[in-house]
């Protein structure tokens, strides 16, 4: 099992290259979804910001878990793109994550976080505070999601 090193922004190619890798692995090539999918045009804004919990060692980086965090106004943020490694999953490493990315919205002065989790994901948000808004979209025809909202 690989170790996890501290949260940091992806900062080098490499560390790009593992942070999007873990995404579309997790959350769009079980679905067959092109690679390409798995990036949005807010992951390139200013406010945004990613988390990237890499593996520890000396090979190529390793991502056990990601997240990004979306500002949407001057005092609502949305936490998109949480992935677990699944190797590494029911560690805490998704909460370290999504506790990062809580920290740094409270940082810029946002009030609330918004989300649209898997069904398969409501539970782990609620252990967060997160309180389900209403069921919002089903992605790629198959996984119903639900607005989640947690006041900061
Ligand atoms: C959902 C996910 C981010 C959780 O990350 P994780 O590192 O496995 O979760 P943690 O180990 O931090 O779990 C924290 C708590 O939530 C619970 N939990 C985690 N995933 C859960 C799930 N899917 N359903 C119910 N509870 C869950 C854990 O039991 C734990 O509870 P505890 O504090 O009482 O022990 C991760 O499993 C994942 O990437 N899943 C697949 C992709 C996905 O669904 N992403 C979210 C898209 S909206």
């Amino acid at each position: 099992m690989l170790a996890p090193a501290s949260i940091v922004p992806p900062r080098t190619p490499a560390e790009w290259a593992a942070y999007y890798a873990l995404r579309y692995a997790v959350l769009r090539q079980p679905w067959q979804q092109p690679v390409g999918s798995e990036r949005t045009p807010a992951d390139d804004e200013p406010d945004t910001v990613h988390a990237l919990l890499l593996a520890t060692g000396p090979a190529a980086p390793a991502a056990l878990a990601v997240g990004m965090l979306q500002r949407l106004t001057g005092r609502q943020g949305q936490v998109r793109f949480m992935a677990v490694a699944p190797a590494a999953a029911g560690r805490g490493l998704g909460s370290q994550v999504l506790k990062y990315l809580e920290a740094q919205a409270r940082t810029v002065g946002l009030a609330e976080i918004v989300l649209h989790a898997r069904e398969t994901a409501v539970a782990f948000y609620e252990r967060h505070g997160y309180a389900v808004v209403e069921p919002s979209h089903t992605l790629f025809g198959v996984l119903p999601h639900f607005l989640m909202r947690k006041a900061l």
